[in-house]
């Protein structure tokens, strides 16, 4: 074994603490600096990882000069952090999803990191759960014919899973690009969120290789009864031609081919998950041929997904893909959408989804 790949990691909140664990017990990382605004974090991180701790991002990076630039601080940073990973020297900035909340931020993101050669991963971790590999399996044998269209729902919200769930479709669906998407949404209680969100998105996707993805996320999206839990309550699958599989994030995965009827068990388990997922970036890291599954460039295909269904929603209509100009969509959305009130599609989700805080008036049901 060679040198160790240095990492910095930048906040320590729930996913830092699952990265820099998941580092720490790959032979092949050294945590050497850790990074939270939070004094209290910050100390107990240091206590456990040793090395460099700040809560300055770039001094800390700086000082450490790290091969590997981890941050899994909240959604609105973004490019800030990417510009202290490239200064600092690193040579791959992991970091969580979402890509960014806007185009504008994310095609700063995609720009910077073009332009400097660093690689990224984006955390879609789930991809590593046995129960999504399993469907991965089953569409990869041929088992379902010619697919013609892939699915996802989730009844958390946008910000929060929208990324996983068209990163899952993509992936099921050989990792096309799209063509144009088409979407509508529906309550404003989310935009006070951390992860600011439509309460309910919905649309269609054109898939470059013809297939149709079908989407919902959030309030209206139909409940997974099989799962009991909330935030696992996600649906992914393929339909082809000789049959259909899918995965429940929280209940294993089905299929039904020519063959017969199947199922067999999995259930997301981040202990599960990242370490794979972090060994995937040693590897990455050791030979350039070898390419993350969750490389930025495929994230970013779905980032722009997300962004078209918010435009669709803004602008009516069909929304060609690539982007090629930027805007911010959600402040755009929540503009559009503010006071308006969500209908639910499960009691399931009245815990998570109360009115809007700015609603006066009810919504005109027609
Ligand atoms: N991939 C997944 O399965 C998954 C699951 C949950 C959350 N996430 C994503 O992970 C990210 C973080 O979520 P979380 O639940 O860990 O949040 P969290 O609030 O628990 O942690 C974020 C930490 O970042 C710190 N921070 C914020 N700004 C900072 C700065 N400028 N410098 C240093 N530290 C800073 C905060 O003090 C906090 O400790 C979000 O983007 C979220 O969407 C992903």
């Amino acid at each position: 074994m060679t040198n160790k790949y240095r990492v910095v990691v930048v906040g320590m909140g729930k996913r830092g603490m699952h990265h820099a664990l998941a580092f720490r017990a790959n032979e092949r990382f050294e945590v050497a600096g850790v990074c939270d605004l939070d004094k209290e974090r910050l100390s107990a991180a240091a206590a456990k990882f040793g090395g460099v701790a700040g809560t300055d991002a770039f001094q800390v990076a700086s000082s450490v000069k790290p091969d590997v630039f981890c941050f899994c601080t909240l959604p609105r940073l973004r490019s800030e952090m990417i510009r202290i990973a490239i200064e600092a020297g690193a040579r791959l900035i992991a970091f969580e999803k979402p890509v960014a909340l806007n185009s504008r931020e994310g095609m700063e993101v995609k720009k910077l990191l073009a332009a400097s050669g660093v690689k990224a991963v984006v955390s879609h971790q789930h991809r590593y759960g046995q129960h999504y590999q399993k469907v991965k399996e089953i569409v990869a044998s041929g088992a379902l014919g010619r697919i013609h269209t892939v699915y996802g729902t989730a009844s958390g919200w946008m910000m929060h899973m929208l990324s996983h769930l068209i990163d899952y479709m993509r992936w099921y669906n050989g990792e096309s690009k799209a063509e144009w998407v088409m979407g509508q949404a529906a309550g404003s209680g989310k935009f006070y969120d951390l992860h600011p969100s439509p309460d309910y998105v919905a649309g269609f996707i054109q898939f470059t290789n013809g297939v149709r993805g079908i989407v919902e996320c959030g309030a209206g999206a139909p409940d997974v009864p099989e799962v009991d839990y909330w935030w696992r309550k996600c649906r992914i699958g393929a339909q082809g031609t000789d049959g259909f599989a899918e995965v429940l994030t929280g209940g294993g995965w089905r299929a039904v081919t020519k063959a017969g009827a199947s199922s067999g068990p999995g259930c997301m388990n981040y202990d599960l998950d990242m370490p794979p997922y972090i060994e995937d970036i040693a590897n990455w890291l050791d030979d350039d041929r070898k390419v993350h599954p969750c490389n930025f460039d495929s994230a970013y295909e779905g980032f722009e997904i997300m962004m078209a269904l918010c435009r669709s929603v803004l602008d009516g209509g069909q929304v060609p893909l690539p982007l090629l100009d930027t805007m911010d969509e959600v402040q755009n959305l929540s503009a559009r959408l503010a006071g308006r009130r969500v209908l639910l599609s499960s009691s399931v989700n009245a815990k998570e989804y109360l009115p809007a805080k700015t609603t006066s008036e009810p919504t005109l049901v027609r």
